[in-house]
């Protein structure tokens, strides 16, 4: 890299709504580790192609992704945020990597497992193979760090198991990353279902906050959030729906679960859930306003997907180069 800073590398498949649990369990922790960072931050857009997309609507999301990561606070010039199919590199490199991994590996896999179950009618080879391109993702930028969810961790897993194969075959080729796992690890429940973790996909409107929900919305899901009904706001694991709350209302204001008792004693659970509704409505209305900007000004959001899309070319090339070159493939003459 031209710094001396490590690099770090994620990012989100363009399907479905953000919600307040992608915001507060990735979003927000990659704006607050970026400066630490060489980052990268892909809309995963390949990815989404094992699910079947309606062509506009899917194209409309990407963009609408990229322009989210924005309004959340990423700096585009300091953060390579870019389109993954714009960097030809990551099905290049997934292929020569898809002869590097078994299929015994992949059948492991859990994700795949139930996203095959789901999706009985369409399960393509590039579901199963899906990890693979992962890896390329992260491997084409040597990068140090991945931060990611549990759910992912079984993908960074064989990312490493495939850096490992390869390097031991090759020499030092790839950098084998570390998974980056957040510090206040938040991890948001569903509001109908607070034993379930907050899904774009929930086909239940009601159990999900959507980034670009409206201030109505947001307060009305809050007042019907699923909780047991001792009205006691009190963090604790035979309460999930009021933990729930409170780990939304800690993220949304800074506060403790300690503060937030405090804040609350004596108070009934009506007045705590329209108090989560408005302190997550405030930050919604403040990103929606950057989002209404940045989606307006086209030539704006053209340039940065444009400008960044060459320089996760020209970092993901020095890679793909070496690899090419270390398994033989014949170097193009120019
Ligand atoms: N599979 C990830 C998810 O669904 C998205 C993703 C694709 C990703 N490639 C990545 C995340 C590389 C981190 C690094 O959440």
């Amino acid at each position: 890299m031209l710094n001396d800073k490590k690099v770090l590398f994620s990012g989100m498949q363009a399907t479905g709504n953000l919600t307040i649990g992608n915001y507060f369990g990735a979003l927000s922790n990659w704006i607050k580790i970026a400066d630490e960072y060489e980052t990268f931050y892909g809309v995963m857009d390949l990815h989404s192609l094992t699910v079947r997309q309606e062509p506009a609507q899917f194209r409309k999301r990407a963009r609408s992704l990229m322009a989210l990561y924005i309004a959340a606070g990423l700096d585009p010039v300091k953060n390579c945020i870019y389109f993954q199919s714009h960097v030809s590199g990551h099905a290049e490199l997934a292929w020569i990597l898809n002869c590097f991994t078994y299929i015994g590996e992949l059948n492991r896999m859990t994700q795949f497992k139930d996203k095959s179950a789901k999706h009985a009618d369409n399960v393509n080879a590039g579901l199963f193979t899906y990890p693979v391109l992962m890896a390329a993702d992260i491997l084409l930028y040597q990068a140090d760090v991945v931060p990611v969810g549990k759910d992912q961790m079984q993908h960074l897993e064989i990312t490493r198991d495939i850096a490992i194969r390869f390097n031991n075959i090759y020499g030092d080729v790839f950098t084998v990353p570390e998974a980056y796992l957040g510090k206040s690890g938040a991890k948001i429940m569903s509001l109908a279902d607070p034993t379930k973790k907050m899904s774009k996909s929930d086909e239940n409107l009601n159990a999900s906050i959507y980034l670009l929900d409206k201030r109505d919305d947001v307060i009305r899901k809050f007042k019907r959030a699923v909780t047991d009904s001792d009205n006691e706001i009190r963090y604790d694991e035979s309460k999930p729906g009021i933990s729930n709350l409170m780990d939304i209302y800690s993220c949304a204001t800074g506060k403790s679960h300690d503060e937030i008792s405090a804040e609350f004693a004596g108070k009934g659970y009506g007045e705590f859930k329209i108090a989560v509704g408005e302190s997550v409505a405030d930050i919604l209305d403040k990103l929606q306003v950057e989002y209404d900007k940045i989606l307006a000004d086209k030539s704006y959001l053209d340039g940065i997907i444009k400008e960044n899309a060459q320089k996760a070319s020209y970092f993901s090339e020095k890679t793909l180069r070496k690899v090419k070159k270390k398994v033989g493939l014949t170097e193009r003459i120019k």
